[in-house]
């Protein structure tokens, strides 16, 4: 099995179509996001997803005018989650790490149903958690913007560039080291 090929197609893309996406498609990128492990089973992860137009159009309204790209979607998906839904141990606040497995799976399913998946900070929080009805405790993490791949021309000149620009990473060097911390895995000074 080589999974690493599929993982490495998944990027950040923006050029998106406003393609409706049938719901069993975006059952099973669900389904996926289901499968992450979690400490003792707590399964911490909510996921809800707006395809409704009058809520989806309200949910746009929050976005941070960078992310202007993200209004072709037809579909959102808010990541959700609580401290207390899963384990607290020491002051590691799991639900947030397992939450985020679960947005891994999510996206690479995406992938599969040959869609654009982005997940994305760039929206006020208060306010996308007032309108899809989010209790004021609960933690709106992301949200994930799910599309069919569409046209550049919607996007400005810096976000046509990124659509095809090679994967930027850091060395490995600097992210992995064997048998113990180097401190070359520290982030350069800035
Ligand atoms: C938690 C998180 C929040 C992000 N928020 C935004 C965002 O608000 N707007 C945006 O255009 N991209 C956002 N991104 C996408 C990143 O900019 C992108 O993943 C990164 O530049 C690496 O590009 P790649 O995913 O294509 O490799 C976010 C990614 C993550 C994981």
């Amino acid at each position: 099995m080589s999974l690493l090929p599929a993982i490495e197609k998944r990027r950040a893309n923006r050029a998106l179509s406003n393609t409706p996406i049938d719901k069993e498609i975006l059952d099973r990128l669900i389904e996926a996001a289901h499968t992450a492990p979690s400490s003792m089973n707590n399964q911490p992860w909510r996921i809800i997803t707006t395809v409704e137009e009058g809520t989806l159009e309200e949910l746009k309204e929050t976005l941070v005018g960078g992310n202007y790209w993200a209004k072709q979607s037809p579909a959102i998906s808010a990541f959700v989650t609580h401290p207390q839904w899963s384990m607290n141990m020491g002051g590691r606040e799991l639900a947030y790490f397992e939450l985020g497995m679960a947005a891994m799976a999510y996206q690479l399913q995406a992938i599969e149903e040959g869609l654009y998946v982005h997940p994305i900070v760039g929206f006020n929080a208060n306010k996308a958690k007032t309108v899809l009805g989010i209790p004021d405790d609960v933690v709106l993490e992301i949200l994930m913007i799910v599309a069919y791949p569409g046209d550049e021309s919607g996007l400005s000149e810096k976000h046509q560039e990124a659509e095809k620009s090679a994967r930027d990473r850091k060395p490995i060097e600097e992210i992995s080291h064997y048998n113990g911390w180097s401190d070359i895995l520290f982030p350069p000074q800035k």
